[in-house]
């Protein structure tokens, strides 16, 4: 059964009633996948070092899969317009700990030798350690090149705590070299947490008790330098929605 969710222009101004994880049925209709690549670079493969090898990307949290597939092509043209350089071989892990939107995005998967997408919940560390490495392993590598993580953080945030939050970003730093992070700003949370107000339902579970507030990108951004052992690169400049799209390396 599909929960309405209404049209609007902002996921702060989302019905967090009806997807409190930020699974939004409709999510690409009201946030296209244009706004995001609009700011990533084509070349952003070669631009890391991955121009003609082959190359794993993980998509955490990748709802219905639209931008994960818009993402693959885009990543993909500058290398099939290049006509002497050898074509690079990009293989796409989505996951989202929705299976209803898993099912959408596996029934209009257009690439389905090269993309694949699977129910987990980044949150379960055995489950999703397990399915990942497994994943890796046919492929013979330690770790994915590119992990992205778009609008992804705040869920887990609210929905598991500072801890949770934590550990989402060093989870995703073992994963990869390069991560490409979407994270939402403190505003999101305010709103998120008045909808649910708003809908006379007790409030996200941690929310009063968060103590990693404020400058989210500059928190994550901390942890990942102090803790994980990886460097900020590159920003990409802010989305219409003014998040911040940071690519940080592995040391
Ligand atoms: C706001 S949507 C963003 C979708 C997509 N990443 C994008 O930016 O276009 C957040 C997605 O994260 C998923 N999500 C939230 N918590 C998750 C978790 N613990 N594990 C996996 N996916 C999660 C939700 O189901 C939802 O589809």
């Amino acid at each position: 059964m599909e929960i309405h969710v209404p049209h609007v222009n902002s996921e702060e101004n989302e019905d967090p009633g009806a997807a409190p994880y930020g699974n939004f049925i409709n999510y690409y209709s009201f946030n296209p996948p244009e706004n995001r690549l609009g700011l990533i670079p084509e070349a952003l493969l070669e631009n890391i070092g991955f121009g003609s090898e082959r190359v794993l990307m993980l998509d955490v949290g990748c709802n219905s899969g639209d931008l994960s597939v818009a993402l693959y092509k885009h990543l993909l043209q500058e290398k099939a317009s290049g006509s002497d350089s050898p074509k690079r071989e990009l293989h796409l892990l989505g996951f989202d700990l929705d299976q209803d939107l898993i099912l959408r995005a596996q029934n209009s998967n257009p690439f389905p030798l090269n993309i694949q997408f699977i129910p987990l919940d980044i949150t379960d560390d055995q489950e999703s350690r397990t399915v990942l490495e497994s994943y890796l392993g046919k492929f013979g590598c330690p770790r994915f090149h590119l992990c992205t993580c778009f609008a992804v953080t705040m869920w887990v945030h609210l929905n598991h705590g500072d801890a949770a939050f934590l550990s989402l970003l060093s989870r995703l730093a073992s994963l990869c070299e390069y991560l490409l992070l979407e994270a939402q700003p403190w505003k999101c949370y305010r709103s998120a947490a008045r909808r649910l107000r708003k809908l006379g339902r007790s409030d996200f579970e941690h929310f009063k008790d968060l103590e990693i507030r404020g400058d989210m990108a500059a928190h994550a951004r901390e942890h990942l330098e102090k803790q994980c052992s990886m460097e900020l690169v590159q920003s990409f400049g802010n989305t219409a929605w003014d998040r911040s799209l940071l690519l940080f390396r592995r040391r």
